[in-house]
């Protein structure tokens, strides 16, 4: 009967794959946990609650997961995390053995404001598999784009060059383009070159999470590219979701100033090595959760209701490229968070 059943599979559909577990499905309820409690905070401009309610639910809700796994990107060192600190084992401690990537929320500052795009993000990889930045080093230097330009970027060429490369791939002028880029003063030189070529920039207030992984998937038209200096963790976060749907990510390490280039530098850190996708996540069994907590474009934020609440979150897998969008309808009776 089910030697039946899987002939009538589709020709390119992998039965192993329904036999593997999918670990990215229990990560969303990770993402959930995180967004129906930091989602509390929308509005109310105060951001070390943002950060409590959305790491506390996440570290609770991550005990139920059936893994050994270990913090290899989370809230800091364990002098200043108390929860979800690099190097924290999570889980039971049953296989597998991953590596866990945590952002409870990737856009503080705009949850905290009540504006769009907040996110709370988990990834993992097998264990040894992803990225750690050198203590010290925040900032990357970042280019993402989507398959079909994979091959054209080059984080060491001038921004006009790798414009009109994607422009050619994708047969359009480079004025169709649109850049996501994040609002800061420290672009003002990137911004200037983007508009002299006639390219349309998309600014950001935050989250250049969700603005890689929008430019890296081919179903999303709205970012060609995400170009711009944004956090080192968040470049091994949208590593892994890139890693799901094709792809890449290139970056360098950025100094915030020349104080920190020469500290660097005497630390023996390569300033000019570029990481790819694979540099900071090398597993190829990789999952990604994300659960939207105020309403972006990727997403929908969290709905409150007297009965209980509504959830939007994405899931994405490696090993199949699967990328599932899951509502979920949580209710008060049966959950602890309210
Ligand atoms: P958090 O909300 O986790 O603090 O990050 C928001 C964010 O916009 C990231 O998406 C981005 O990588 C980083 O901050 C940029 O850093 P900065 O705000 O210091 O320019």
């Amino acid at each position: 009967m089910e030697q039946i059943a899987n002939n009538n599979l589709p020709d390119r559909f992998d039965t192993d794959q329904v036999k593997n577990r999918n670990l990215g499905l229990e990560l969303v309820r990770v993402t959930e946990a995180a967004a129906l409690s930091a989602g509390r905070w929308m509005g109310k401009g105060n951001k070390e609650m943002v950060d409590q309610a959305a790491v506390d639910a996440m570290r609770h809700a991550l005990d139920g997961v059936d893994m050994n796994g270990t913090v290899v990107i989370g809230e800091g060192e364990k002098d200043e995390a108390p929860m979800l600190y690099i190097g924290e084992h999570i889980g039971n401690g049953n296989p597998p053995d991953v590596d866990l990537a945590v952002d409870p929320v990737d856009g503080t500052r705009l949850l905290a404001l009540g504006l769009p795009g907040a996110l709370a993000v988990v990834a993992t990889a097998e264990r040894g598999s992803m990225y750690s930045a050198p203590p010290g080093v925040f900032y990357m230097n970042k280019i993402a784009v989507g398959p079909a330009f994979r091959h054209v970027i080059d984080i060491n060429a001038p921004v006009a060059v790798n414009l009109d490369r994607i422009a050619r791939v994708r047969s359009a002028h480079i004025d169709d383009l649109a850049v996501a880029v994040l609002d800061r003063p420290r672009h003002q030189e990137l911004i200037r070159q983007i508009r002299e070529v006639g390219a349309r920039i998309r600014l950001i207030g935050d989250g250049d999470v969700a603005a890689a992984i929008q430019a890296a998937m081919e179903d999303y038209t709205g970012i060609d590219v995400m170009m711009g200096i944004g956090g080192a963790p968040e470049a091994v976060l949208a590593a892994a979701a890139i890693k799901c749907v094709g792809g890449e990510i290139q970056c360098k390490i950025w100094p915030r100033t020349e104080e920190e280039r020469e500290k660097f530098k005497a630390d023996g850190i390569d300033l000019e090595r570029v990481y790819s996708t694979n540099d900071l996540v090398s597993g190829d069994d990789v999952s990604f959760a994300a659960t939207g907590i105020t309403t972006g474009e990727m997403l929908d934020g969290v709905q409150y209701f007297g009965w209980g609440a509504r959830t939007s979150s994405v899931m994405m897998r490696s090993r199949s490229g699967t990328v599932r969008y899951i509502q979920a309808r949580h209710t008060w009776k049966t959950k602890s968070i309210k």
